[in-house]
């Protein structure tokens, strides 16, 4: 864990006021391969790479919380091969969290519907979770089969399926309320995400808990993404002023 102000290159991170939660949008991987001349199942294999030094180096800082965006409802309509390549490079970190998990001391989680996933793939997501539940320093969330519309339904379903059983009535719903019935229920809102790649929208990620997030875009592709620019992140988001709604 890091104390105190540290300077990175000509800039200083606080590291004793990290962000509580940062999510990342791992966008870019396929330009980044295509520049390569390479497939785009290589860019998504540098991407799962990249991931596996962030998320090592937010635990290194004192991270509670990041989360990344892995595959969205929409990515179904990728090409079988790019699904596949992604599904398999999943099934391999996952494997390999299982392994190292001492070392590495994380708890893993997911947000997403996992239900039309390989069964062998869920099984090692459940795996993976529950192994990792006593882990309560760092906590990574993978976003797998994940919407943010979707989850909002998910969630208003849920609801009012509650309210149907007579376990809950309409007028008690409240937002903190609602947020337990969302994919995220017991995670802390993000309070910065970052985006690569120089596309600036959010893709339906976390809608809901993004209500009062800071944003931060970079033109550097996922798989070119270093603690640096996680660094540079963090300090843009620690010159920023959050007032909420407020003066
Ligand atoms: C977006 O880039 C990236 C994805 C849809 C997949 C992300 C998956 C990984 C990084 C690998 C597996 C993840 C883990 C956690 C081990 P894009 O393909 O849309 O890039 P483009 O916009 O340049 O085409």
């Amino acid at each position: 864990m890091l104390f105190g102000k540290k300077s990175v290159g000509l800039k200083t991170v606080d590291f004793d006021h990290l962000p509580q939660h940062i999510a990342i949008i791992m966008d870019g991987n396929g330009r980044w391969a295509k520049r390569r001349h390479i497939p785009r199942s290589g860019g998504h294999a540098a991407g799962a790479e990249t991931f596996r030094n962030i998320a090592t180096y937010a635990k290194e800082i004192g991270l509670r919380y990041l989360t990344v965006y892995a595959f969205s409802t929409e990515n179904w309509k990728r090409p079988k091969d790019e699904v596949d390549a992604i599904m398999r490079l999943l099934h391999n970190y996952l494997e390999e969290a299982l392994r190292d998990m001492e070392k590495n001391q994380i708890h893993m989680a997911f947000f997403g519907d996992l239900t039309p996933l390989d069964p062998e793939l869920r099984a090692l997501c459940e795996k993976v979770e529950s192994t990792s539940r006593k882990y309560v320093q760092c906590n990574v969330h993978i976003c797998l089969n994940y919407g943010g519309r979707d989850e909002i339904m998910h969630a208003a379903r849920s609801f009012a399926a509650d309210c149907t059983a007579g376990k809950k009535r309409p007028e008690e719903l409240t937002e903190a309320l609602f947020d337990s019935y969302l994919y995220t229920k017991g995670v802390p809102d993000p309070d910065l995400i970052i985006r690569p790649s120089g596309e600036q929208r959010l893709s339906n990620f976390l809608l809901w808990q993004a209500a009062y997030a800071e944003f931060y875009f970079t033109d550097v592709c996922w798989p070119d993404f270093k603690k640096e620019h996680l660094l540079n992140a963090i300090r843009a988001y620690q010159l920023r002023q959050r007032r909420f709604g407020g003066t």
